[in-house]
């Protein structure tokens, strides 16, 4: 029997996905975006895969992001959507808002890491082939090289824009010092900056206390979280036990040890709180991002379509008392420290 083509829901952008402007540019992106990073590599299910973007995409998630050696193994997550946008979104590619990302660890040698032009550019050229793409709507450079001139690789995101690669260029992980003066160089060039990309959660607050979130808001750039859920710790998946489905037990970048019993503890009164809002723990954990004016977006990963509908359920309540701020405070800030 023929498979019957996808066809998106007619009322995708009409099922309460709101968009926020990515600092004073042009670009609305959905408050919930969906990344790649784990669950779309060659080990995963291709048709769960596939299952998941048509589910976002319905739901009017319309940005996904990828970098060059999310998988496992490196390389096939960009594969997975390569073959998603060839059987079922290609005709959707205007609607889509599609990153990656070139900076850690990719392919042996001198010239498949850190922060080059040679490997930035190159980088690109792969995953463009690996993706099916003539251009990626947002290329990052995925972390700062101390060892790199910031001209060089800043310079490498410009000619990229000028070879219609990309249309928009982000960093990512870069400290706020270093942060600044990229966006400055890339103003001055008449390519801004989207986008910073930065791991903000309840129990990660670095991006708050060295004046990023602000630096950034003030330069124009927008700014999107990513890791939201901690990898999971902030939703009820480990409260009982750690699943054998879990990020956790398959061996994925979360690892046991960051499960602490002093994390666990406060992981049930997050839990008990969330539960008083009438929301599940990671629709709070969601919520009290989106909360913030300087977050254009955050980027959920999910290992199945339920979690990305709950994930998005976390948009029915995004305002927190002033009493619940400090609670979450209180339970949280200091937890990585
Ligand atoms: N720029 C960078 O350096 C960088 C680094 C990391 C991530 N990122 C981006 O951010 C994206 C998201 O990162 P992340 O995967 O760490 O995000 P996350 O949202 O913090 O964690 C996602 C994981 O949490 C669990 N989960 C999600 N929703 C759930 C729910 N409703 N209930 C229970 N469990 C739930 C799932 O784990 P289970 O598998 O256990 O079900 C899921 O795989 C990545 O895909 C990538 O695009 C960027």
């Amino acid at each position: 029997m023929l498979a019957i083509p996808y066809q998106p829901k007619n009322n995708r952008y009409e099922s309460g996905m709101t968009y926020n402007r990515a600092g004073k540019s042009g670009i609305l992106l959905p408050e919930i975006s969906l990344g790649l990073w784990h669950n779309f590599g060659s080990v995963d299910c291709f048709q769960e895969s596939i299952n998941k973007i048509h589910y976002a995409f319905d739901k009017g998630i319309t940005h996904f992001d990828l970098a060059n050696n999310y998988g496992p193994i490196y390389g096939s997550a960009e594969e997975t959507f390569g073959k998603i946008i060839d059987q079922s979104l290609r005709p959707y590619r205007d609607e889509l808002f599609i990153s990656t990302k070139a900076g850690y660890d990719m392919w042996p040698g001198p010239y498949g890491n850190w922060g080059s032009r040679k490997y930035l550019i190159s980088s690109l050229n792969q995953s463009l082939h690996r993706m099916k793409l003539d251009y990626v709507d947002l290329f990052y450079s995925h972390r700062y090289d101390p060892n790199t001139p910031l001209e060089e690789t800043m310079q490498a995101l410009v000619d990229i824009v000028h070879q219609g690669k990309a249309l928009y260029v982000g960093i990512s992980n870069y400290p706020a010092k270093v942060a600044i003066e990229a966006y400055k160089y890339l103003e001055e060039r008449d390519v801004p900056c989207l986008l910073h990309q930065g791991k903000y959660n309840l129990f990660q607050r670095i991006p708050e206390e060295d004046d990023l979130l602000k630096e950034t808001a003030n330069a124009g750039v927008g700014y999107i979280a990513f890791s939201p859920l901690a990898q999971g710790l902030l939703t009820d998946r480990y409260i009982n036990g750690i699943p054998s489905d879990s990020r956790i037990a398959r061996g994925g970048h979360l690892k046991k040890e960051q499960l602490t019993t002093h994390k666990l503890e406060v992981i049930k009164k997050l839990n008990h709180l969330a539960k008083k809002r009438n929301q599940t723990l990671a629709e709070m954990a969601i919520a009290w991002l989106l909360n913030k004016e300087e977050v254009t977006s955050v980027i959920i990963g999910a290992s199945s379509t339920q979690q990305i509908q709950d994930n998005i359920n976390a948009l029915h309540n995004t305002s927190f008392s002033t009493d619940e701020l400090t609670e979450l405070d209180l339970l949280t800030k200091n937890i990585e420290k």
